[in-house]
């Protein structure tokens, strides 16, 4: 294994990405951990992190003694290249400007490098650089900013990074990690099937005995915890589908389909009442987003108690929800903005007396995904667009009711099985219909008609931080408009959003 040592940079988590990619299986450890805890993984190379120190502060995080002297490969990234060249008695210091984004090397070379050819483009982020090189290391990349971008000692199998080779924008990143890979002989056979493994006796560890409690949302997240703790403690899961009222058409069905099946033992609640009752009148969206997840967990908490004590609580947590949730929840120090407030991972009371299990912390939507194939979810529920916990409710704007969810679950429908027909709905990385409060005039046969807008929305993007809309050919959404208009008598206007992300998001509250 490789061990990551982690000194707070908000990449860490890619690097075991990267490796993961590549086959590789990688641990990733606080960057102080005891040497006898590495050992334990029974390291064949050591990454250190990234991070927010500079390393002649005095409180900045340090691996423990001896992990330095320690006979397998070393990788420092960033603060850890920095922190590798100081204690081979180098010099670091404050760089005039802090140095941001991405950079050309101006030459490269050594073992890191080896077989890349072409420009290499590195993504950067420091204001402290090496400023003497230290005894046995050569420069072996440089950038017209930074002459010491990246180091070697080849004889003691030490290597150091300025920039962050984990990150997309060093499109040749990979490379780079797979040589160290190689210079460490790390076999590449990690697949999914270890990951599994791998998951499942976490989670057997640390429920024990204990009785866990789902909540199944009926997308790919929460499905595929659902099956992979069915596999891990089986009778001791309870799987629960709130049924909201703010659902899709036929989705509770679906998902009671593909799960039961499967072995997990899932009980469905009709809670479309309590929920309705609860946002009757509410038309603020983060109002209605918190009203939701409040309902969410007192339907849970109502449906516990119903069922016996539960010990442990078990959320589908990716590891993106918890970057964009920051605000130090989970001890995430990425301090990203609080855009909107994800209720999976946000909003459990205090008092709540369950423990958290969220095995798919670590990892990223395609990497569940994956997971997902191999434990038997059905394709359709695999490779479904996301859907957002609040449902529907967040794409009917402003105050919600029975019939206007009526009548955005049909439009929503004709839009979604359209993109099917005409297979473009692998090509979207989400799709949505919205309903808007704007009536206006049209005319149907020879009656004027004063109806609403629903607004249609398609969006492609890698990590649903930033998104571009999807450019349908104008026949297909004509198809739309005509089925939309036809269909669903409530509706006279269809528009389609031409707004990326940012300026705007991608749910429309
Ligand atoms: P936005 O609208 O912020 O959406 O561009 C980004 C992605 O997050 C989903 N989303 C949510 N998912 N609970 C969720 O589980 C929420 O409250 C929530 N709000 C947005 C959205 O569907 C998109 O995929």
């Amino acid at each position: 294994s490789v061990v990551i040592l982690d000194f707070g940079s908000q990449f860490t988590r890619l690097i075991t990405r990267r490796f993961r990619e590549l086959g590789a299986y990688s641990v990733i450890l606080p960057g102080t951990a005891p040497l006898e805890r590495i050992l334990q993984e029974r390291p064949q190379g050591i990454v250190l992190s990234g991070g927010p120190s500079s390393v002649y502060d005095d409180r900045a995080p340090r691996p423990a003694p001896g992990v330095l002297d320690l006979d397998v490969p070393i990788l420092g990234v960033c603060y850890g290249m920095q922190y590798l060249a100081q204690q081979a008695g180098g010099d670091v210091k404050r760089a005039g400007k802090r140095e941001y984004g991405k950079a050309d090397l101006t030459r490269y070379g050594g073992q890191l490098f080896a077989g890349i050819q072409g420009e290499f483009v590195a993504w950067m982020s420091h204001s402290d650089s090496v400023t003497r090189l230290p005894q046995g290391y050569e420069v072996v990349a440089e950038t017209e900013d930074t002459p010491v971008t990246a180091i070697e000692n080849a004889q003691t199998r030490r290597y150091g990074v300025q920039f962050h080779p984990e990150v997309v924008h060093t499109p040749k990143g990979g490379q780079l990690l797979a040589n160290f890979l190689e210079i460490c002989g790390v076999t590449r056979d990690w697949t999914a099937e270890h990951i599994i493994d791998e998951l499942v006796e976490d989670v057997r560890t640390q429920v024990g005995s204990g009785k866990v409690l789902l909540a199944i949302s009926g997308g790919v997240d929460s499905s595929t915890l659902g099956l992979l703790l069915a596999r891990a403690v089986g009778e001791q899961l309870t799987a629960v589908f709130i049924d909201h009222g703010l659902l899709r058409l036929g989705e509770r069905e679906q998902v009671e389909a593909a799960l039961r099946p499967l072995g997990v033992n899932l009980i469905t609640v009709d809670a479309r009442a309590e929920f309705m009752g609860a946002l009757d009148g509410v038309s603020d969206p983060e109002q209605k987003r918190k009203i939701i997840g409040r309902e969410f967990i007192r339907a849970f908490e109502r449906e516990a108690r119903g069922l016996g004590h539960f010990d442990f609580l078990a959320q589908g947590t990716l590891y993106p929800d918890v970057i964009e949730s920051a605000g130090g929840q989970h001890g995430d120090k990425s301090g990203a903005a609080n855009i909107k407030s994800h209720h999976n991972v946000g909003g459990l009371p205090d008092d709540l007396n369950f423990k958290l299990v969220e095995p798919f912390r670590t990892l990223f939507k395609d990497e569940v995904r994956e997971i997902a194939r191999l434990l038997g979810l059905p394709e359709h529920i695999r490779m479904r667009h996301p859907f957002p916990g609040p449902g529907l409710a967040i794409r009917c704007l402003g105050a919600i009711s029975e019939e206007k969810m009526d009548i955005l679950r049909r439009v929503d429908d004709i839009f979604i099985s359209g993109l099917r027909e005409f297979g473009l709905y692998d090509g979207c990385s989400q799709a949505l219909a919205i309903l808007t409060p704007i009536q206006s005039v049209g005319v149907m046969g020879d009656e004027r008609t004063y109806s609403y807008t629903a607004a249609l929305r398609a969006v492609t993007t890698d990590d649903f931080m930033t998104a571009e809309w999807a450019r349908l050919p104008y026949e297909f959404l004509a198809t739309m408009s005509n089925r939309i208009v036809n269909q669903v008598h409530e509706i006279n206007r269809v528009v389609y959003d031409i707004t990326g992300k940012p300026p705007a998001t991608i749910e429309w509250e």
